[in-house]
């Protein structure tokens, strides 16, 4: 027997964006995850970052069982990636539970943020805003020349605030279509655009800033957040736009007693 749907499938023109409270102990048990994940979770070193860990994989459980109508336990990825060592962190998370349902998820500190989308890729990305961060050497690692001049042409205590803008839009674009950091960002070149938007210029794929809308969310003060969607089918430009309201943070995070308040509707 299968559990109801406790939410309604994304809209084509949505994209639902949960927050994650890491702080918090979900309401269930790590029993729901499946053994590859629980090996995986036993391999952290330090006790938070598992701690952090699991408590992400039971509430994404959890959600997309809702969704599913499906018991937590039984959400099936495509393909277990826990189990093929580093190779975990090559392929993008599917669901073989219903391919059609796509998701995308960010870990930071005590935070984490799941995107999820029907039939429309969804790359996510979430990063603490730390003012010691070295920028000199991240610019030189992650951002074109343009990029990195115009993160210093900014006044010294928004350099910062400003790179992770460019690498939360880029790590969320590698998320989207599937590459992860496998792909140079220093390839990628991202342009602002008005209300919080940006679109990506590909050198490997001209056609990505068509394909492919960023949308900067607004994960409050000292983070910084950006979705990566992917257009309509067709090659339509489908650029991110309309309301966020993604404020709440999904601290019971097994049991949200409602679905997401931070539907983000995306403007064809
Ligand atoms: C995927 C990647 C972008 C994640 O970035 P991160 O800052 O480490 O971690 P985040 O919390 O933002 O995202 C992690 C999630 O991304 C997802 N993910 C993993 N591989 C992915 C891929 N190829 N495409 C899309 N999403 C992916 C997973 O859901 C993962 O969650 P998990 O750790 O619970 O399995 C990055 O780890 C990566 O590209 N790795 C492959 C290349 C690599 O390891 N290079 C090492 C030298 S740079």
């Amino acid at each position: 027997m299968t559990d109801p749907r406790r939410w309604a499938i994304p809209a084509p023109e949505e994209v639902h964006v949960w927050w994650l409270d890491l702080r918090a102990p979900p309401g269930a048990s790590d029993a729901i995850l499946s053994p590859p994940e629980r090996a995986r979770a036993a391999r952290f070193h330090r006790q938070i970052d598992r701690t952090r860990w699991t408590r992400t994989r039971i509430a994404v459980r959890c959600i997309l069982a809702g969704y599913l109508g499906l018991p937590p336990q039984d959400v099936e990825y495509a393909s277990d990636p826990e189990s093929e060592g580093m190779r975990t962190r090559i392929a993008k998370p599917t669901l073989a539970s219903d391919p059609r349902l796509r998701f995308s998820l960010a870990h930071a500190a005590d935070r984490a943020a799941l995107a999820v989308a029907w039939e429309r890729e969804v790359g996510i990305d979430l990063e603490p805003i730390d003012p010691d961060l070295d920028l000199r050497s991240l610019l030189t690692i992650a951002c074109s020349s343009v990029e990195a001049a115009s993160v210093e042409a900014q006044p010294p205590p928004d350099r910062v605030a400003r790179f992770l803008e460019l690498w939360t839009a880029k790590e969320a674009y590698l998320k989207a279509i599937g590459l992860g950091l496998f792909r140079d960002p220093r390839m990628l070149e991202i342009e602002f655009r008005p209300d919080r938007r940006a679109v990506v210029h590909d050198a490997h794929d001209p056609d990505a800033a068509s394909r492919c809308g960023v949308r900067f969310l607004d994960a409050g003060p000292g983070w910084a957040a950006a979705l990566a969607v992917e257009g309509a089918p067709g090659g339509a430009d489908l650029s991110v736009a309309g309301p966020v309201r993604c404020t709440a943070l999904m601290s019971d995070m097994a049991a949200p007693s409602a679905p997401p308040d931070n539907t983000l509707v995306i403007g064809c």
